[in-house]
């Protein structure tokens, strides 16, 4: 964790009245603190006002509410990925677990529920989602030999969501101070925010993302392992990712839900295909509205997955219109800019690709 995101980033907890606590975090001196040129590389974060503690797990600090339980859901996982980039420290280790333990609830409560252990096979950079969302950041369309197919990728990569929102974004918000990227993945987004805010925070509720953000874009705790490019079944070839080292950026596990961050605090919001696949959509709008300045630009897409629970059980809501849904949750905006049908191409092999044409728009409070 970079240490100057401590200014901006606030705890997520509850405060007596079980209102929002947005307190101040610090870092703790339980466990002890490692630091290294500014970054906070093993840890924990202490709220000042509530006392809760977040852990800081090989730089990736966890601000979700229940940061202990959060960690047992996917422990032996977690574990296996970090042991090949270096491990936990011993006395890290040891808080951890006093901390899982204590988390318990009762008898019947699991220490690890729902294991999913931890595979080298798929596991990054083989996790073949993981693969593909750093090839729709990072990488022009690769060449699949076909010229006409060729131009639609060419297209497609041209005019993707990450690039349209970073363009919105870029052009309706000016320098401001912090920039939000919510869901941002393995951190392509956070990264053109971070080119014309002053900070940039991407937050994502997926620790396996946002430790290769990190490694990414920071080279933290260590550089990015080469990226799998898969051609036909199993067979692929490796690359190394692009040589990234950002000063201005950080990502931390936290969900949109619930942003760990003061209100009223990013001059920019993005949220490029969240909001059809979480469970609360509208909480995660009313954290964007929250979350945004009083002068500050929301730019967002979606495809309204019309399979996605939150379509059909939120952003429908018997309209059949999640757009105006949508829309409807963001009281006193006014759309300054929309695109119907942006073209948003996910590649997972030589013969398989996704594309889905999103909604996206750019929105600020209307006084403007
Ligand atoms: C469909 S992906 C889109 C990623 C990236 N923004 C892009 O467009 O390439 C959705 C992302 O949201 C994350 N996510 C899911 N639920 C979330 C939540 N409640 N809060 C924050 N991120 C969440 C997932 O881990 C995933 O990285
Ligand atoms: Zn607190």
């Amino acid at each position: 964790m970079r240490i100057w995101a401590l200014s901006q980033l606030r705890c997520v907890g509850r405060n007596a009245d079980a209102g929002p606590c947005r307190g101040r975090l610090a870092i703790a001196a339980e466990p002890p603190p490692r630091e290294a040129g500014g970054e906070l590389r093993e840890g924990a974060v202490r709220c000042e006002s509530c006392g809760a503690s977040y852990p800081v797990v090989a730089g990736v600090a966890v601000l979700v509410r229940n940061p202990f339980r959060y960690f047992r859901g996917f422990y032996p996982f977690a574990k296996g990925y970090l042991a090949d980039i270096g491990g936990m420290s011993t006395p890290f280790e040891v808080w951890l677990h006093n901390r899982m333990l204590a988390d318990l609830e009762g008898k019947k409560d699991k220490l690890f529920p729902k294991p999913q252990t931890y595979d080298e096979r798929i596991a990054h950079p083989l996790h073949k989602w993981l693969g593909t969302y750093l090839l729709t950041h990072y990488f022009p369309p690769l060449p699949s030999g076909d010229a006409i197919l060729d131009d639609l990728l060419g297209a497609c990569h041209r005019q993707g969501p990450v690039r349209v929102l970073g363009n919105m974004a870029e052009k309706w918000a000016g320098s401001p101070e912090l920039g939000l990227d919510m869901g941002c993945s393995v951190g392509g987004l956070t990264l053109r925010l971070a080119g014309f805010c002053r900070r940039a925070i991407g937050v994502d509720l997926s620790f396996e993302k946002i430790i290769t953000a990190r490694r990414t874009l920071l080279r933290e705790p260590c550089g990015p392992a080469p990226l799998r490019i898969y051609r036909e079944g199993i067979s692929y070839d490796s690359e190394p990712l692009p040589d990234f080292s950002v000063g201005n950026i950080e990502f931390v596990v936290a969900t949109g839900s619930d942003v760990p961050l003061d209100s009223a605090s990013a001059g920019v919001i993005t949220s490029c295909n969240l909001i059809d696949i979480v469970n609360d959509p509208f909480e995660v709008l009313a954290e964007k509205v929250r979350a945004l300045s009083a002068h500050g630009v929301l730019a967002m897409s979606t495809p309204y997955l019309d399979h996605a629970t939150a379509v059909t059980q939120h952003l429908e809501a018997g309209t059949g219109d999640p757009r105006k849904v949508v829309l409807d949750h963001l009281p006193g905006f006014e759309v300054i800019e929309e695109r119907a049908k942006v073209p948003w191409l996910l590649r997972a092999s030589d013969r398989h690709y996704d594309l889905y044409l999103d909604h996206c728009f750019a929105a600020r409070r209307a006084a403007h």
